[in-house]
């Protein structure tokens, strides 16, 4: 097995090398003038089982672009078999069609032209949404990052509660309240599809969170609109400390200013995204990814 660092694989691919124990290569890679990417594969890979690392923020639309280009270099050079390690895969949101905006459902998109492109297997952690992951033409394997994160979240809390700021991040909470030995909870929330503005819509009823430390979980920190709502209501309720922990921190221009100013705490993520350390506890994640590799999981689809 062959491990390939893509350009922006976040160094996970030299360290899933070295958990996993096999050869490691760089990938080439420049910029042409008029902002193309010039990628390439360095060694021959004729008859080799090809790991490609490329997470896919910032720059998404770019970073596809390298990972479908490398993937069918691969393809073109004969590879034996060509999976993609994608820990933030980008168009994971873009999973349904609202009549009222007229906008296509471009995560299939996505998944149909990295299977095109010659990648039979993928690896991913905390997608959005895993179901519409299914229509990948090959295997789809979900690597666990939520159990190091809480992993780390756990060495830093003695009184923790975990509050999950919508139903689609109960699965996360449920596994953080596992590892911190404590109680969880949801919060039900309506995003505006034209505006993107989240509201609260209902509160959990009976929660104590008086001198607690909440720690609030979700797949992802964007704009940090979700977090913002979640602490309010998490201060408003008597919440002591509040931290939050999210796998991928996005974290679009003054989405940590805001969640600080909404009386955040403190910030956990992991690398799946680069994102800077001294405003984020991250955990590396490259051996829950080497250790989906190693997993036998079925494909996604007969
Ligand atoms: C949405 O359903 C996701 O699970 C996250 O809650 C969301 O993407 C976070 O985005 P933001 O930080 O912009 O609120």
């Amino acid at each position: 097995m062959l491990v390939i660092e893509g350009p922006s694989g976040n160094g996970i691919g030299k360290s899933i090398a070295s958990s996993l124990g096999c050869d490691f290569l760089e990938s080439l890679h420049t910029i042409f003038p008029d902002g193309e990417s010039e990628v390439g594969i360095t060694a021959p890979v004729e008859g080799k089982d090809v790991v490609i690392v490329q997470s896919t923020c910032p720059m998404p639309d770019k970073r596809l672009i390298e990972l479908v280009l490398l993937a069918n270099e691969a393809k073109r050079q004969k590879a034996r078999s060509i999976c993609a390690v994608v820990p933030y895969l980008a168009y994971s949101r873009q999973d349904q069609r609202f009549e009222e905006k007229g906008n296509a459902v471009s995560i299939y998109t996505i998944l149909e032209m990295l299977n095109f492109a010659g990648i039979s297997t993928m690896v991913t952690a905390a997608p959005h949404n895993s179901e519409s992951l299914k229509a990948f033409n090959g295997r789809m394997i979900v690597a666990d990052a939520i159990t190091p994160l809480a992993n780390e979240v756990k060495k830093d809390l003695s009184k923790p509660f975990v509050l999950a700021p919508d139903k689609d991040a109960l699965y996360i909470a449920k596994r953080f309240a596992e590892v911190l030995g404590c109680g969880y909870t949801y919060i039900k929330k309506q995003r505006n599809k034209l505006t993107g503005e989240v509201k609260i819509l209902e509160a959990p009823k009976d929660v104590d969170f008086k001198d607690k430390e909440l720690v609030i979980v979700d797949d992802m920190i964007s704009t940090g609109g979700t977090i913002v709502q979640a602490a309010q209501f998490a201060h408003a309720n008597g919440a002591g400390r509040i931290v939050a922990a999210a796998v991928h921190l996005v974290m679009a221009d003054g989405a940590y200013e805001r969640m600080r100013g909404a009386g955040v705490d403190a910030v956990y993520g992991t690398n799946t995204i680069p994102y800077d350390r001294a405003r984020a506890h991250t955990v590396d994640i490259s051996d829950a990814i080497a250790a989906a590799i190693r997993s036998k999981a079925a494909p996604t689809k007969a």
